[in-house]
């Protein structure tokens, strides 16, 4: 881990917005104990109500996006809810377990990166497989490779080049780890962070992450990319630097945006 990185964990929305509820709790406590004096009981639900309305106001304070005042809101209520089902359903608090731990694997930093897995399509791999220099054999990697849809398609379509992914949440690694040995394809899968990689070493890097990762891959890519090689991004673009081409992919909107160097 670099040094920088305890930091970027202390500023991710989500850490923030976790600390901002821990910050909330006195204050919903305070008020209820006011409430309480004033002769107004709260239900269970009230109190949790409170609880989301104070979040709320502190992550608005806090300057978080619009979008967290409402998670804030409702996620007291929402838990309460969920225990709420659960009894009356009996499921027994191993099954909540299961879920955290599905949704760990599945998801890992995305509460730091603030890229989570969402698969493209066969229709992305065409027009990717499209832009790819037909006269010479390539290094191709996906960074942030998810199932590995993508490299194991490229890799059948492209017997001539050498494709990797890498992919830091643990679950999506394994299933594209075992989906390539299982169908015997040349292509390989590392678990870790793309950070962490040389883009020098390959000739094409395709990325599908979201709008929070552009400006740092756009750096990292200008450092690192040599004459020559070609960077994609499915759906996002660099606010630094227009692309050198568009490609309409699945509809109007999803555009695949390509900068060559
Ligand atoms: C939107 S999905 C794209 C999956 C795949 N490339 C595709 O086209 O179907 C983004 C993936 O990037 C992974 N990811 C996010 N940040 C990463 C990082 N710094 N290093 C490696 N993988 C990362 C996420 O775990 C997620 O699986």
């Amino acid at each position: 881990m670099s040094a920088a990185a305890p930091r970027r964990i202390w500023r991710a929305p989500a850490v923030r917005a976790l600390l901002l509820q821990i910050l909330a709790f006195p204050l919903m406590l305070a008020t209820v104990w006011l409430l309480a004096r004033a002769g107004i009981r709260q239900s269970l639900l009230g109190v949790a109500l409170v609880q989301g309305a104070w979040a709320a106001a502190l992550s608005w304070r806090a300057g978080l996006a619009s979008w967290w005042r409402a998670i804030q809101f409702l996620f007291p209520p929402a838990l309460l809810l969920a225990r709420q089902a659960a009894d009356a359903l009996a499921l027994p608090p191993a099954a909540f377990l299961a879920v955290f731990l599905f949704m760990l694997l599945l998801y890992w930093s995305t509460f730091r990166t603030q890229v989570p897995y969402y698969p493209s399509g066969r229709r992305v791999w065409e027009a990717v497989a499209r832009q790819l220099p037909a006269d010479r054999p390539l290094r191709i990697i996906d960074i942030g490779s998810g199932l590995g849809g993508l490299v194991l398609d490229l890799a059948r379509r492209r017997p001539d080049c050498e494709l990797s992914g890498i992919e830091l949440a643990p679950l999506p690694w394994l299933a594209s780890s075992l989906r390539a040995k299982l169908s015997g394809s040349r292509a390989r899968f590392l678990r870790g962070d793309y950070e962490t990689l040389n883009f020098g070493n390959y000739d094409v890097v395709f990325a599908y992450l979201s709008p929070a990762a552009m400006g740092g891959l756009w750096r990292k890519a200008a450092r690192e990319m040599r004459p020559g090689s070609v960077l994609l991004s499915y759906e996002f673009a660099i606010a630094e630097r227009e692309p050198d081409r568009r490609v309409v992919t699945t509809d109007s909107r999803k555009i695949l945006y390509i900068w060559d160097f």
